[in-house]
């Protein structure tokens, strides 16, 4: 095998890494339509052409736009068309850029949550072979982004990760994984693996609590039902001012933080999109229905209490954060309340370590293979 690609097909962001047989370098992270971490979405034109990534988020002439369907595979037959589209999108790009070289010795390992049982790992493989990539593995999310924070130089924790029990919890954009690793091998959880929980749903929160401030609110929801691409466009909008917000607390709460989109649909209408502390308070603290009448906060504790009793050998000395949502501050404090005893940290590039983990992983299980066939 001359190279491993590394496909983190995120829900809400996806990113390619390769790393080359011999390269002693960390896996190189492609830039795909330009962008080294690009939106999992695609549009089509009016005249058929299909366009991935933020370009599809925004091209305001889309005649289907689709956003967020990693999320609905293992619920919604629907959503394989959408992930076969976007994947043959990624595909064509990559050949497009010479990133990829027609019948290359090589493989694609892509990511998982992993609460996926091995059928739905093996309907997923089957859906990568025949949108015609090359030979395809399926492993989990969480323990790629475990195997590249073990690679890293730079992660100096004083605890041997593949000797200690470690926790793995990746907070994505519509689901919480988490993964119990012990001796470096994933070690199946009896509930609790995956909890739809994600930065997804204050996206959707910001963007309802801003139709209801507006002015034009009832139009807008009338657009919002009847336009699916201006409902995602807006939803996009409000993902973004929200990550911009959380990325600089401290100077957004002494700076104005909003955005006015523009809705071309019947009539123009402007929706402003607006974030301060007592929205950011809102998105962790508020009930929503969506959940059961409780908070993300809530939800978010609550799981990890259930892992924790769950657990019936050794409790985990590290938990391990991932995930854009792990970015959030008080997620640590979170973590620390409720694992007292651990020794909790947050992954570097949480945009690039699962990608680049999956990458790492198809050279070590190809190392692993020559060593069994006496190479
Ligand atoms: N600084 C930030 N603060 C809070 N949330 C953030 C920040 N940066 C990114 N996010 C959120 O993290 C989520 C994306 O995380 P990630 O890329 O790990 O998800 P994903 O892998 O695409 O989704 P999933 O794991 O559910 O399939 C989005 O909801 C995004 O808005
Ligand atoms: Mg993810």
């Amino acid at each position: 095998m001359n190279r491993f690609y590394g496909f983190d097909l995120g829900d809400a962001e996806s990113a390619v890494s390769r790393l080359e047989k011999k390269d002693q370098n960390v896996p190189e992270v492609l830039a795909v339509n330009g962008e080294k971490s690009f939106v999992t979405a695609y549009a089509s034109l009016r005249n058929g052409e299909l366009i991935i990534g933020e370009k599809a988020c925004y091209n305001a002439g889309a005649m289907k736009r689709r956003l967020r369907f990693k999320s609905r595979f293992l619920t919604d037959p629907s959503s394989l068309a959408d992930l076969k589209s976007f994947a043959a999108g990624v595909l064509g790009e990559l050949y497009a850029s010479g990133d990829l070289i027609k019948d290359d010795d090589c493989c694609f390992y892509i990511g998982c949550p992993a609460g996926w049982n091995m059928s739905a790992r093996e309907r997923y493989r089957e859906l990568f072979e025949k949108t015609g990539y090359p030979p395809v593995r399926i492993i989990s999310e969480s323990r790629a982004a475990l195997v590249s924070a073990c690679q890293s130089k730079h992660l100096q924790i004083g605890v041997d990760i593949l000797s200690k029990p470690v926790l793995v919890v990746d907070i994505g954009s519509s689901t919480t994984d988490f993964a119990y690793i012990m001796s470096g091998k994933e070690v199946e959880m009896q509930t609790a693996g995956e909890v739809m929980l994600g930065g997804g749903l204050m996206d959707e929160m910001l963007l309802e609590e801003s139709v209801d401030a507006s002015p034009d609110a009832a139009k807008l929801r009338k657009v919002f039902a009847e336009s699916e691409p201006w409902r995602s466009y807006c939803e996009f909008a409000a993902r973004r001012l929200k990550e911009k917000y959380f990325s600089d607390e401290d100077y957004w709460k002494e700076n104005d933080c909003e955005q006015t989109v523009l809705i071309r649909y019947d009539e123009p209408l402007r929706l402003t999109l607006r974030m301060d502390e007592v929205m950011a308070n809102r998105l962790i603290n508020k009930r929503i229905d969506k959940l059961r009448g409780r908070s993300f906060h809530d939800v978010f504790e609550k799981s990890l209490m259930e892992v924790r009793d769950n657990i019936t050998s050794k409790q985990p000395e590290l938990l391990f954060l991932t995930g854009g949502v792990s970015k959030l501050e008080a997620v640590r404090d979170w973590c620390q309340a409720v694992f007292p005893d651990a020794v909790v940290i947050t992954g570097s590039e949480p945009e690039f370590s699962v990608s680049r983990g999956l990458a790492w992983s198809g050279r070590i299980d190809d190392e692993g293979a020559c060593r069994i066939a006496g190479f």
